[in-house]
Formats: C-alpha cells, sequence, structure tokens
C-alpha cells in the first residue's frame, strides 16, 4: 500500500498564525499558535502549532509531501507598496518602519519557511481569499455551493465570491482594497474604543443596546453600497492607509467629538454607532448573498473570512436571505486559512476528488487541536499539590450536572481543543442559564470583562427549536437566533423607559444568563455524535432541571488566548471564582484546595487592572 500524503498549511505573519495537517485529505490536527504561547494572535511563525501538527500525526517535517502557505507574499507586499508610496509623503514614514519588516517576514518567506520547518520541498502559495474559501467550502456538507468570503484585506481582495463543485471551487467577483467591510468594522471598533482585530465581536454584542442613528450618514459620507453589494469606501474619513489609526479628525467632525478612550465608561452614543455599523455589516452581507445567489442559482452558502465570524449578521443571513442552508468554517478568520490552502493543495494541486457526507462536514466539531492523556493530566495535578478525585464517567457526568444546577460555575476542559475562536465544550466554563445572577457574576468575578458582554447557550440538538428560533445545526456557535417567543419575558412600562445598560439586569426569559438584551443567543448546537460526553453533560442537566441547556463560555479570562493545556486550565480556575473544574475524569472543587501562589503579575500581563 503507497504510504500516506500528508500536507502541512500554515497561516502567519499577519495576525492569529496557525498550522493544519492532512492526511489523504482527512484533517488530522490543526491549532492556532497563541493557544501555546500564551500570546492572543499571536502573528509569529506557528512553530508549536507545527510541531504539534506533526506530533498528532507520527511524522516529522521529511515527510511532509507538500507545505502550504495561506496567501501571497509578493501580491500583498506590491499592496502595501502601492498604498505607501500612493500617499506618500505622510505614508512614507510607516513604509520605512514597515518595510524592512514586510521584506524580511514575507518577501522572503521561501527560506524562512524552510529553515523554520527544516522541510527542503517546495512550498505552494494560495491567494488569501482563496484559502478562505476552501476552508468554507471543502469541509462543508456540501456537493456544491455557494460561496462568500469577506474580511479586513489579505493581498488585495477585501470580499470573494464564486461557486464550489465536487473538488474545486471557483472565484469569479472580488471587491478590492481599499473598500473593505472588515475595515469598515474595523474603524468603527477603534472609534468606540475597543480593540482592532479582536474587540469586533464587543462592538456586534453592544449594537442591540442602541439605535441605528447614524445608518444614513454612514450611506451619505462613508460608504457608497451599490445593489450588487459592492461599495466604496470614501477615503478621505480614514487613516488606515498611511496612518497609524483608523479613523481621522474629519471622521470625529462627522460623528461628534473624538474616539472613545479605551476602558473609559461606554455612553448611549457609543452603542448607537455599534448598532449603526452592524446595521450596514448586515445589509452589505445580505445584498453580497443575494448577488453570489443569482450568479449561481444554488440553495447552500458556504461563509468565511473574519466578517463571517458576526454571527448576528449570519443569523439574519439564515432567516432573510435567499439561501436555504449556510455553513460558516469555525475557524473563519485567517488561522482557517492554514486548513484552506491544505485543501486546495490536496484537491486543485494534488487532483483528489472529495468525498461529501450530506448533513455531516469534515471538521470532527473542531476538536482538532491537542489532547491530554489521563496520565499527563494527573502528573500535572500532583506536581501542583491539587485536591482532585477520579470518577467514573456517569458519576462524573451526574456530579456536574448537579454542580450546575446548584449555580456553580465548572471549568471543563474535555478532549482536543477547539479550532477556531470559540470554545464549544472542549476548553469551555459552564454555567445555569436560568439563574438571573448568572450573566454578572460569569463577566465580572470570572472574565473580568464587561457587564454587558452576553453569553452563549449549548443546546442539545434536538431540543433547539423548543428552545429558539432556530431549526438546524449551528455546530461552531456561528448563529444568533431569537429565543422562543413563548419563554421571553416581556419588558413592563418601566422598563422601556430605561436606556442603554440600564437595561441590562432586566430578565428578558426564562433563560435570562444567555438571552441578550434584543432577546437573541448565540447558539451552539450540541450533537451526542459529535461531543458525546459534553452532550451527556447537557441531557444530565436537562433531567434535574427540565433545562437542556448551559451556558458556554470559553475557557480563559480576559485578554489570554482560551486555555490549551491542564496547567493553563487548573491556573485559570486558581486565579478566578470558578467553584469546580473538570479536567478530563478528574474533578477538582475550589473550597478543598489548597491556597494559590501567584507567581506572576497575570492581571497586568493580561491588561485586567
Ligand atoms: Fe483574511
Amino acid at each position: 500500500m503507497a504510504s500516506p500524503t500528508h500536507i502541512l498549511g500554515i497561516s502567519a505573519f499577519y495576525h492569529d498564525s496557525a498550522a493544519a495537517l492532512l492526511r489523504d485529505g482527512e484533517i488530522v490536527a490543526a491549532a492556532s499558535e497563541e493557544r501555546f504561547t500564551r500570546k492572543k494572535g499571536d502573528p509569529g511563525f506557528p512553530a508549536h502549532a507545527v510541531a504539534f501538527c506533526l506530533r498528532e500525526a507520527g511524522i516529522g517535517a521529511a515527510d511532509l509531501d507538500h507545505v502550504g502557505f495561506y496567501d501571497k507574499p509578493i501580491l500583498k507586499f506590491e499592496r502595501i507598496l502601492e498604498t505607501y508610496l500612493g500617499t506618500a509623503p505622510k505614508g512614507f514614514r510607516q513604509f520605512l518602519m514597515a518595510g524592512p519588516l514586510w521584506i524580511k517576514e514575507k518577501l522572503f518567506m521561501d527560506r524562512q519557511l524552510h529553515d523554520a520547518l527544516g522541510y527542503e520541498g517546495d512550498i505552494l502559495y494560495a491567494e488569501h481569499h482563496e484559502s478562505h474559501a476552501a476552508s468554507a467550502f471543502f469541509p462543508s456538507p456540501f456537493e456544491e455551493a455557494a460561496i462568500l468570503t469577506m474580511d479586513g484585506v489579505g493581498e488585495w481582495a477585501t470580499a470573494s465570491l464564486g461557486v464550489g463543485r465536487g473538488n474545486d471551487l471557483e472565484l469569479s467577483k472580488e471587491l478590492l482594497w481599499p473598500d473593505s467591510l472588515g475595515l469598515l468594522y474595523s474603524a468603527f471598533t477603534y472609534y468606540t474604543g475597543f480593540k482592532v482585530n479582536s474587540g469586533e465581536y464587543k462592538v456586534m454584542g453592544l449594537a442591540p443596546y442602541g439605535e441605528p442613528k447614524y445608518v444614513q450618514l454612514i450611506y451619505d459620507h462613508l460608504i457608497d453600497l451599490k445593489a450588487d453589494g459592492s461599495f466604496r469606501v470614501n477615503q478621505e474619513y480614514f487613516d488606515y492607509l498611511s496612518g497609524f489609526t483608523m479613523t481621522n479628525g474629519r471622521f470625529d467632525a462627522l460623528f461628534g467629538g473624538p474616539p472613545r478612550v479605551p476602558e473609559t465608561k461606554l455612553a448611549q452614543r457609543d452603542m448607537d454607532l455599534a448598532r449603526s455599523v452592524q446595521d450596514v455589516c448586515e445589509e452589505v452581507m445580505m445584498r453580497m448573498a443575494r448577488t453570489v445567489h443569482k450568479a449561481t442559482g444554488l440553495e447552500n452558502l458556504c461563509l468565511a473570512g473574519g466578517v463571517a465570524l458576526n454571527c448576528v449578521g449570519n443569523g439574519k443571513l439564515l432567516r432573510e436571505g435567499p439561501f436555504k442552508r449556510l455553513w460558516i468554517q469555525p475557524a473563519a478568520g485567517d488561522a482557517g486559512g492554514a486548513l484552506g490552502v491544505a485543501q486546495l493543495i490536496w484537491h486543485r494541486q494534488c487532483g483528489q476528488p472529495r468525498r461529501v457526507t450530506p448533513g455531516k462536514d469534515a471538521m470532527k466539531g473542531a476538536y482538532l487541536g491537542p489532547g491530554f492523556t489521563d496520565d499527563e493530566i494527573e502528573a500535572y495535578l500532583k506536581s501542583v499539590g491539587a485536591v482532585y478525585r477520579r470518577l467514573e464517567r456517569s458519576p462524573l457526568l451526574e456530579t456536574v450536572a448537579k454542580l450546575l444546577a446548584d449555580e456553580k460555575i465548572v471549568g471543563w476542559f474535555n478532549g482536543r481543543m477547539e479550532f477556531g475562536p470559540r470554545a464549544l465544550g472542549s476548553r469551555s466554563i459552564l454555567g445555569d442559564p436560568r439563574s438571573p445572577r448568572m450573566q454578572a457574576q460569569m463577566n465580572i468575578k470570572i472574565k473580568f470583562r464587561e457587564g454587558f458582554r452576553p453569553f452563549a447557550p449549548s443546546v442539545l440538538r434536538e431540543r433547539v427549536s423548543d428552545w429558539f428560533e432556530l431549526d438546524c445545526d449551528s455546530p461552531y456557535m456561528l448563529l444568533v437566533a431569537p429565543v422562543k417567543q413563548e419563554r421571553q419575558i416581556p419588558m413592563t412600562a418601566e422598563q422601556r423607559t430605561l436606556w442603554g445598560l440600564d437595561l441590562l439586569n432586566q430578565p428578558r426569559s426564562d433563560i435570562p444568563a444567555v438571552t441578550h438584551i434584543d432577546y437573541s443567543a448565540r447558539v451552539q448546537t450540541v450533537s451526542r455524535d459529535v461531543s458525546p460526553d459534553y452532550y451527556d453533560l447537557i441531557r444530565g442537566f436537562e433531567k434535574l432541571t427540565g433545562c437542556p441547556v448551559v451556558v458556554n463560555t470559553s475557557f480563559n479570562v480576559r485578554g489570554e488566548p482560551i486555555v490549551c493545556s491542564p496547567k493553563d486550565a487548573h491556573t485559570c480556575f486558581m486565579r478566578t471564582h470558578i467553584d469546580g473544574l473538570v479536567l478530563g475524569p478528574f474533578l477538582l472543587h475550589k473550597v478543598e484546595q489548597p491556597a494559590w501562589e501567584e507567581t506572576r503579575n497575570w492581571k497586568q500581563e493580561f491588561q485586567l487592572d
């Protein structure tokens, strides 16, 4: 028998570096570098992620048949160069600063990758949006589908649309830099005082507290949106082409003041701005989706690119858009490009067929990162003097379900780590969604983050339509849907007079901890065949409470990457007010643990002070 073909895909040097490995087309491993280095969004060469992928496959770099990189550095360099020279002399200063870095890290990518990997073969480069498109279509459960990718920017493209059939895909239309939906959203992220490239989620979460007051202003001055979803951005209001910030004085004048200083109190205006850019983003998504629907006549749509993490927009697309089915790559951001380029090599370069199982994607629940043996976990627990018990599966699940029903907060570390930004029941912190205190408690005492941030529910797949206005798979928590109407608690006349964050503490449904201010929820459906332990835990919680839903938030504190190892999880457990910790078959209660001696100023490290 011929030896299997191993393909390594890499994304790096922009943000969120990652590696992914295929064996004969099957996804064996994929992980982001940040999880290993503990540096959020680590853009460096993903040495740890590559080492993990090789280890998982049981091979060395010399055994790799192909290595692919998720974008084309020369094209990107060309864009950078033209942008800076086009805006000289103002941009020249930044070019001088960025130039040597680009030349070092990107133009000589080949040599760097060879040196870093110890791999001598050819390195293949895909275009950035082709990588996104491949990561959206190839692992999808569809034989054929329309494809839409949207992000900040790759080389030149900022959005693309096309079609995937069988084992290939074709992108037929592109929107080009500097007209970018991702960057428009990021500009408002910056302007409302959040961090670009990670704060976009907060803007989306803040949007329902605001009114769409600035929508018309955005259309009148910032973007010229066409019927097909393409648009021109008026660069007079932005500074990302040449400066060090996203917006400029003209932008400030248009919206009546300077950007919010990060960490200062949120004003109604910030919420109105968030709502307005969210509305515009949804409209662009909708128009682009209609265009690709018209061009392909297909019923399935695959999405990827950073904008595809906008789960509110995705939910609306599913409810109101022209497609019957959506599939969204869980690692929709640039990390997913590592997987995309590997799959492009397998299907396009190697000409290998795609085997599609209808209704089932090829992502293995996104549980593609490192897992740890019971022995490894126990050795760590012993080394730190932790007090723990080992339980058989059934008593463990029953005990944890009982803890949750008693309003305890539990760190849940089970199996292989997720690939992509969402925790999906492998590296999660869980709570009782029925508790009116849970949202504030988890936000402030566990995550050290803004109280308005909503939590997401994990619900048994077959119960989803009993609790939410949704009746399809949403395994990757990338669709927002309303809580079922009969479970909503209508606002009183008095509550209706409240504004913005004052609305936060009013219970909105019988699962208030996961019900956003506008009655929406970011739903994860859990199936037994994909996540048996997590499924049976929720099932146990349902038996005790009648509620097949738990709160699922990522296992980390604000500013920290999601935990990867037992050490990361145990450290996070000890630093926060998490009551119980499950590490594989081991259960720890906080009250039984010895005093925790902190060795680092972690609050400062994660900028929590
Ligand atoms: Fe991208």
